[in-house]
This record gives structure tokens, C-alpha cells and sequence, in this order.
């Protein structure tokens, strides 16, 4: 029979997201549903190269659910990339008898977690990332809260922008992917949105758009710029020598990853969070707990890192079909 496992730990590497803290919250409950200790691994990879934790009890995760940022920190670890880190990370994982590590984060944390495994750790991971980049699944923890960060400081911009009659570019996050940007052009009406999955026409994705919003009576224009597509000041000023507009450039930032997590953001990441433990207490590992078709699916880590997922295009058809710009170009 499968030896029963005692004690595990959790930890968050990468960029933060908001939504990390209720899946760390989870994590712990349901360990202490299935009789299993919990241990929070601060610090990321490094934190366990270090031996650097803490006892997640009921008390330290009470109030944690609705909150930005992660209570176990996070990094970003070169020494986890050596063979001797790892080494120290599995000493640790023995010094605390841990009979697995859930990885909360994203692509990077998911290659640590196989590594970790291959030198016999059993590991579970959960997709969290505001660029809901990660292939193996629909949906990574914090993308809904990011987007409506985004939405909420765009729609704020669009009201002084309407009032001075002025064009506004929007850079937004999502690494070298477009999904963030894509999703929040759509929810705020933009005039044009970039991004690294379509190559750039600047004659037909800004100057066409802009102009035919003009002629059909907008007197604002808002072009949201992904950061894989390069820098939205360099649009500014192509804006600028092309149409004689003087825009205001916004770069959103890290305020992105900020703040508390939607309904959307608490219920998935609770719902990974318990689907990780319960994978360990049913004796699996090896895999992420991903999204699929609304339901939860456990996918072999090595197959995980491997799939791709694909922006949808037909969604830049619907951006088209609904902004004030008039007809299309024809081919
Ligand atoms: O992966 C999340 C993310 O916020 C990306 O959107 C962005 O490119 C990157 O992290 C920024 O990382 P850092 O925290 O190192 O500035």
C-alpha cells in the first residue's frame, strides 16, 4: 500500500498574482482536512534552498482569502537553475520531511517543480499568472483581477481623455503574450489594441482605425499596446508623426498585479488549491491542476510544459465589428 503522506509544503515563485493568497489559504485547509501538516515555503525556489519557512495553521491563512499579493512571498531563483541548489532544495524537503511541494506560479515554476521531481520529490503544480500564458490551461489565477485593474484604470483615463479630445495608449502586461491585452481592448471599446501574436501593420491596425473612428465621430481614441508588441512610447510617437495627435502615454505597470482578487480569482484558486492537496492525499503527483471546460484536470508536468495555447484571433473580428469606426478595409 501507498506509504500515507504526512506533511507537505507550499510555496509561490515567479511574478505574484492576485488570488496566490487563496490558494495558499486552500492548500492549507485541505491539508488539514486529509490529516496532513502543511508547511509554507517561503521565498519561492530559493526559500527552499534556504530552509526558509513557516507553519501555515488555520490562524496565519484566516483572513488571507481576499487579499492581493502573496503571504509567502516570492522570487525569482538563479540558484535553483544548479544542479547544487536543487540538491539543497531536496536536503531541506528531507530535513523538514516533506513528502511534496505545491508550486503556486507560472511556466518558470512549473520546469523547477519537473526538476525537483526527477531528483524524487513528488510535486503538484497550480497555474497562477496575470498572463494567463500557461498552456496546459484555460485559466491561471489572477488574470480576471489584473484584467479588471486594467479596465478600472482605462475607464478612468477614458474620462479625461473624452474631456481634452485626446488619444491615449495604454501599455498593459502579459509578457510575450497578448491575452490580457486582447481581453481588456474588448471591455473597454479600444480603438485599436497590439498585440506580439499579430505582426503590426501600422497602416491598417492604428492610422485606418483612428481615422475611420474620426469620421465616424469619435473625438477620443484609446489604443491599448500589449509589452510583448515593444514599447507604447515608441507608438506615441509614430501616433504623432503620422496624425499630428499629441497622445498621452500610460504604462500600467506592476499595479496590475495588485489588489484584492475577483470572485473569479478566490473560487479558482480555491478550487486548484484543494484539487492539489487531494491529488497528494489520493497518493498522485507529478502534474498541474488545470482548467478545462469549467472543470479541473490533473496534466502530467512534462506534457504540461509542452502544450501551447493560442490567442484567439476571431476576437480582433468582434473588436472591429463593434468600434465606432465604420466599415473595414477591404482586402
Ligand atoms: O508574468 C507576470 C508579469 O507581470 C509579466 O506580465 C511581466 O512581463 C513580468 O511579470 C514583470 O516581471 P517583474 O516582476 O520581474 O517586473
Amino acid at each position: 500500500m501507498e506509504k500515507k503522506i504526512r506533511r507537505i509544503g507550499v510555496l509561490t515563485s515567479g511574478g505574484d498574482s492576485p488570488g496566490m493568497n487563496a490558494a495558499v489559504r486552500a492548500v492549507a485547509r485541505t491539508a488539514m482536512h486529509f490529516g496532513i501538516e502543511c508547511i509554507g515555503i517561503r521565498r519561492g525556489w530559493q526559500g527552499l534552498i534556504n530552509g526558509d519557512f513557516m507553519i501555515l495553521s488555520t490562524d496565519i491563512v484566516r483572513h488571507i482569502l481576499g487579499r492581493g499579493g502573496t503571504v509567502l512571498y516570492t522570487a525569482r531563483s538563479e540558484e535553483f537553475m544548479t544542479e547544487k541548489g536543487r540538491e539543497k532544495a531536496v536536503a531541506t524537503c528531507k530535513m523538514l520531511g516533506l513528502g511534496g511541494i505545491i508550486a503556486i506560479g507560472g511556466d518558470g515554476t512549473f520546469k523547477g517543480a519537473l526538476e525537483l521531481s526527477r531528483l524524487g520529490i513528488p510535486v503538484m503544480g497550480v497555474p497562477a499568472t496575470i498572463d494567463n500564458d500557461i498552456g496546459c490551461s484555460n485559466y491561471t489565477i489572477g488574470f480576471d483581477s489584473a484584467c479588471n485593474t486594467a479596465i478600472d484604470c482605462i475607464d478612468k483615463l477614458r474620462d479625461t481623455m473624452q474631456s481634452h479630445e485626446r488619444c491615449s495608449v495604454v501599455e498593459v502586461m502579459g509578457r510575450h503574450a497578448g491575452f490580457l491585452a486582447l481581453y481588456v481592448g474588448i471591455a473597454v471599446g479600444a480603438t485599436s489594441v497590439l498585440v506580439p501574436e499579430r505582426e503590426l501593420d501600422f497602416e491598417r491596425d492604428i492610422v485606418e482605425r483612428i481615422q475611420n473612428a474620426r469620421l465616424a465621430g469619435a473625438t477620443h481614441f484609446m489604443v491599448v499596446v500589449a509589452e510583448g508588441v515593444g514599447s507604447a512610447f515608441d507608438i506615441g510617437n509614430r501616433i504623432h508623426e503620422a496624425l499630428g495627435l499629441d497622445p498621452r502615454v500610460t504604462v500600467l505597470g506592476h499595479i496590475q498585479r495588485g489588489g484584492a482578487p475577483t470572485g473569479r480569482d478566490r473560487e479558482t484558486a480555491t478550487r486548484m488549491g484543494y484539487y492539489a492537496v487531494k491529488a497528494f492525499a489520493e497518493g498522485r503527483s507529478g502534474s498541474v491542476i488545470c482548467t478545462k471546460e469549467g472543470g479541473i484536470v490533473e496534466i502530467p508536468i512534462e506534457e504540461a510544459l509542452a502544450m501551447t495555447k493560442h490567442l484567439q484571433m476571431d476576437r480582433y473580428d468582434i473588436l472591429e465589428a463593434v468600434a465606432s469606426s465604420g466599415p473595414r478595409r477591404q482586402p
